[in-house]
């Protein structure tokens, strides 16, 4: 089949990798220099939606696969729907799950979804009220609140604040505008206390292909300390169990296809489910994300077996084939290298050297999320550069190998984590 892979990141060289692995003919646009050895790069912006469109219909491609949210939610899936193209991922209907946290906030309520109690503001006065009542009613007492733009904020947007003090500044800051429009209502929920954990299912509107969970580690330093990120690292399996992943599905994923469809949401694209699950191992549901998970589809791709093409054109066709993907037993870690500077003010431009050193490794991937070519060189170009995905045995080869990887790589002032993975079992 050829498949045109739109977006230029981590997660789209990951997918386009694994498509080519099966015999698909990729085309990814724009795509980056790491996707050029599996796919035909076309300089096609990722908001260019007319390009897009026009691109695959030129090329006659078989199949879409939409990467980002921003096209998803501007209609990009639509579009390509009413020219013909089978697509994966959401129209914009559908990606209100990931454009609209009021949106999806309400309907998680509406479909008996366990989720925080939350309200939605649209004043400093309305925040300012609520944040005093659901503070006043969290459980265990003082843990805090909260505080979310209501729309997309480049992964920016949410505040997990300590007291009431904190949260009222931040949702003053979103209110001022700090996010644009997307910080014009803010969802302002309480915080629920437990461990993370990044459930991605595919979905044709009606069937579900639960993915091989993975865990996500936002913060920028190790130990879960310092500024948010994109995401600085994951690893798969996760560490939750058979037993709580069944609860994922059949307390957060089913309700969710099936209250979609009876509100006429024909969604077909990846339900990328952000779980805290508590101490009694009961799932809430904090978000969803329309797409892939970045960096969580890294290890993903690297443990999935089977035709990822053929599950993701059934998807897009209403015919999911369930059960034909099968999973590596052994683990992948991902480990993002970032700019220096990141996530404040990345700096880009710098030469990245040791790519190739990297790449011999056994079991190795570098995956490239923000690079370019400048004369002969790969330079940086983003905030999170590479990542840098291995498998091993079990989570600890993995990440030996992973940071075997890493430390070849040459990139001034580069960040990174050194405890991807090492949380362990709970
Ligand atoms: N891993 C975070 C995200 O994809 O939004």
């Amino acid at each position: 089949m050829k498949i045109l892979v739109v977006g230029s990141g981590g997660r789209e060289h990951a997918l386009a990798w694994r498509l080519a692995a099966s015999g698909h003919a990729v085309v990814a646009a724009p795509g980056n220099p790491g996707m050029e050895a599996v796919a035909s790069c076309r300089p096609v912006k990722v908001m260019d939606l007319d390009g897009q469109v026009k691109l695959a219909v030129e090329e006659g491609v078989e199949l879409v696969v939409v990467g980002p949210e921003a096209p998803l939610c501007a209609g990009l899936a639509d579009r390509l729907r009413a020219a013909g193209v089978p697509t994966f991922g959401p129209g914009e209907a559908g990606a209100r799950l990931e454009g609209s946290k009021a949106f999806s906030k309400a309907l998680f309520a509406r479909h008996g979804i366990r989720t925080a109690a939350f309200e939605v503001c649209a004043t400093v006065e309305e925040a300012d009220r609520a944040i005093d009542a659901l503070a006043a009613q969290a459980v265990p007492a003082g843990s805090g609140v909260v505080v979310k733009a209501d729309g997309l904020a480049a992964g920016k947007g949410v505040v997990v604040a300590d007291d009431v003090a904190e949260a009222k500044t931040a949702a003053r800051a979103m209110l001022d505008g700090r996010f644009g429009d997307a910080g014009a209502r803010l969802v302002i929920e309480q915080r629920i206390s437990g461990r993370e954990v990044s459930v991605l299912a595919l979905t044709d509107g009606e069937r579900l292909e639960v993915l091989a969970p993975a865990e996500d580690h936002k913060t920028l330093l190790d130990g879960d300390r310092g500024p948010n990120t994109g995401g600085m690292g994951t690893v798969s399996p996760a560490w939750i169990d058979d037993a709580t992943l069944a609860r994922v599905r059949a307390e957060v994923l089913e309700p969710t296809v099936r209250g979609l469809a009876a509100e006429g949401i024909d969604y077909r694209g990846v339900l990328y489910a952000g779980l805290m699950i508590d101490a009694s191992g009961a799932p809430w549901l904090l978000e969803y994300n329309c797409r892939f998970g970045d960096p969580e589809t890294q290890p993903v791709m690297a443990r999935l077996r089977g035709d990822l093409g053929a599950v993701l054109h059934g998807a897009a066709t209403g015919a999911l084939a369930q059960g034909a993907l099968a999973w590596d037993p052994r683990a992948a870690v991902c480990v993002v290298v970032a700019a220096a500077g990141y996530p404040e003010a990345p700096r880009t431009g710098d030469v990245i050297g040791g790519l190739d050193a990297a790449s011999d490794l056994t079991d190795v991937v570098v995956f490239h999320a923000g690079t370019a070519r400048q004369g002969g060189a790969i330079v940086s170009a983003g905030g999170r550069v590479l990542g840098v995905t291995a498998l091993g045995d079990d989570v600890e080869a993995a990440r030996a190998q992973a940071y075997a990887a890493v430390d070849r790589i040459e990139l001034a002032g580069k960040q990174l984590r050194r405890d991807i993975g090492a949380r362990g079992k709970r």
